[in-house]
């Protein structure tokens, strides 16, 4: 969603500030702006569209002030226009703010405003927060122990309901930013003789890996050679200052069209990386250091709900899938969204689990809050190291996949499921799966690299079939068991970087409605393993092939499909139910990619989706 990017330093803010938006241009945005101090004065460009329509604008300023911000914006408040693009100036001209999140109060805050005098250029609740601080500023008396313009936002911010991640500039200070943050990200770059501060690291890990995330309740004042944080209501903390461990060759194409299809290549590499010493001595169970819960106490535990959403909501329904057929123990997945104010009745002795690859989706981070006000622990699964989530969680897994750039999640889904099946190996060994068996999952696990290079190379065919298919604009997903996730997981993939509408179904559901939409215009992307179900998806295929429908079967190399049933095959290995859904999800990746690409399609930056949603 919305980011931010901001400067005091050394050297031509314009520059660093800019490359930074481009950095986060894949969290999904609408427009972008830019204000620098000039000349003792602010100057602000701001456009519609990509940061590439902000350069000319921005040039034509001739900016070389070494203080300044910029932001990309994701509509919440007011249309899409140059007007309610970020940085927003108050009417006297001495605060300038960017904001991500949303200001619930801001009608009545403008009320009161428009009272006082003060004027406004858009409909936006941020505009509405900078008059705020710059009226606070007005009446702010000299303070021997505080900043006026700290306590300013300060006092804006206790008024303030909903959530923000802000960065602000004062004319009466320049040279200083102040930024604060409730629900949304901001991370600080301690820089040499630079500070920075950004809504995601991939902006500012090229001048810094030293950084502070902020938390919710702080302000943090930054100068060139120094930065302090106190919470809104009381003194100082001292902050923990981390190390980033990625660096900015993680956020470059190296060579690919797009970052979706570099990610989709980096998976045998990122399944490595999220397996990498996970595995016990004796071969048959896996381990994780930060579950901050020991064997005893997760054997006590009767239940295990997961929250999470879109991508990682179908991780967590494989995982509940294995789970229960390892474990033999319940479990249940719900939409993050809707868990938050479901109050759902829950079973004293369960166990909470978030999945969540930025860790920062608004509605997972509530769910996680509520599960917690209620009294339950909370592990996280998670990508990005220091998120949100990762913070308030009572432990977790980390993913360690890296930097995931596109916006359709690869690399990160396919390593949530192997963590979900490396869990549910964790929970069934402590249960009663036997030594043999674990040791037998063990394996497959450790296979899933290979298994997924050699689903890879099925690239060039499944381009030939994306080619020819195009052409349709509505799909159906089936798959049953394990794999009906994988379909949920394909339709989403597909419609979110084509357009194409699809939808994922349990096969044998099919009969319940989506067969009405059967026909010649409408293909069907089957799995089908030679397991259990073999016979019963063949048969929903046959009902597909009745009704004259186009078939693509995504099945393992050991089905023996009635001859002519499938119009296109794509091939996968053999493997083990732990793995399967891992190696089945490699296909529909890059049978969408391709689609959209031959769409012509904004592969990375879909049309009004972000990568991490972190409004409501
Ligand atoms: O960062 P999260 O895993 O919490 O994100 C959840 C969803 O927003 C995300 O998976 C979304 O569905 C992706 N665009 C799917 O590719």
């Amino acid at each position: 969603m919305c980011g931010i990017v901001g400067y005091v330093g050394k050297h031509k803010a314009a520059p660093l500030i800019l490359e930074g938006l481009k950095r986060l241009e894949y969290r999904g945005y609408d427009s972008a702006g830019i204000a620098v101090w000039q000349d003792g004065k602010f100057a602000v460009a701001k456009k519609t569209g990509r940061v590439a329509n902000l350069e000319p604008e921005a040039a034509k300023l001739r900016l070389t002030g070494t203080y300044g911000m910029g932001h990309t914006r994701w509509a919440t408040h007011g249309g899409v226009t140059d007007a309610n693009a970020h940085p927003h100036v108050s009417s006297d001209g001495k605060i300038v703010l960017i904001h991500n999140g949303v200001i619930e109060n801001y009608a009545s805050m403008k009320k009161f405003l428009l009272g006082k005098g003060y004027t406004f250029k858009s409909e936006t609740d941020t505009e509405v927060l900078c008059n705020l601080i710059a009226y606070h500023l007005a009446k702010e008396a000299e303070d021997p122990d505080e900043s006026r313009f700290v306590s300013a936002v300060r006092k804006t911010l206790r008024h303030a309901e909903g959530t923000y991640g802000i960065v602000v500039m004062c004319s009466e200070m320049p040279g200083e930013l102040v930024t604060a943050r409730k629900g949304s990200p901001l991370i600080l770059g301690i820089g040499d003789g630079e500070s920075l501060v950004a809504s995601d690291v991939a902006a500012i890990v090229s001048r810094t890996q030293s950084v502070v995330y902020l938390k919710d309740g702080e302000i943090a004042h930054l100068t060139p050679q120094r930065f302090a944080i106190t919470t809104l209501t009381s003194g100082e903390v001292s902050p923990v200052i981390d190390k980033v461990t990625w660096s900015i060759s993680d956020a470059d194409l190296n060579g690919h069209a797009h970052f979706m299809e570099k990610e989709i290549f980096e998976q045998p590499a990122a399944l490595e990386n999220a397996m990498r010493g996970r595995f016990s001595e004796d071969g048959s169970t896996a381990n994780f250091g930060g579950l901050n819960i020991t064997a005893g106490e997760f054997r006590g535990f009767d239940r295990f709900q997961f929250c999470a959403c879109g991508t990682a909501l179908h991780a967590c329904m494989v995982t509940e899938h294995l789970m229960e057929r390892f474990a033999r123990v319940p479990v249940e997945c719900d939409y993050a969204s809707e868990f938050r104010y479901r109050n759902m009745p829950l079973f004293r002795n369960t166990l909470f689990f978030v999945m969540s690859q930025s860790g920062e989706t608004i509605d997972t981070l509530a769910a996680m809050r509520e599960a917690k006000r209620k009294g339950y622990k909370v592990l996280a699964i998670n990508n990005v190291v220091g998120s949100t989530i990762a913070r308030e969680a009572d432990g977790g897994i980390y993913q360690h996949v890296g930097h995931e750039v596109g916006v359709a999640s690869t690399k990160a889904f396919t390593s949530q499921l192997l963590i979900g099946a490396m869990l549910s190996l964790y929970v069934a060994r402590l249960r009663d799966m036997s030594f043999s068996e674990g040791v037998e999952i063990v394996q497959a696990l450790k296979g899933s690299p290979e298994l997924v290079r050699t689903a890879l190379q099925q690239a060039e065919h499944i381009k030939g079939i994306a080619k020819r298919y195009a052409k349709y604009r509505d799909m159906l997903f089936l798959g049953r068991l394990s794999l009906y996730p994988i379909a949920l997981e394909g339709a989403l993939k597909l419609k979110e970087i084509s357009y194409i509408h699809a939808e994922g179904y349990p096969a044998a559901e099919m009969k319940h409605g989506p067969i009405a939409l059967v026909s010649e215009e409408c293909p069907a992307v089957f799995f089908v393993s030679s397991g259990e179900m073999f016979n019963k998806v063949v048969s929903s295929m046959q009902e597909i092939k009745a009704r004259k429908g186009k078939i693509i079967a995504v099945a393992t190399a050991d089905c023996k499909l009635p001859e002519g049933l499938a119009d296109e095959v794509i091939p996968i290995p053999e493997c083990h139910e732990a793995v399967l859904p891992i190696v089945a999800t490699i296909p529909v990746q890059l049978l969408s990619y391709y689609v959209a690409v031959e769409l012509g399609r904004d592969v990375d930056k879909p049309r009004n989706l972000a990568k991490s949603v972190t409004v409501e």
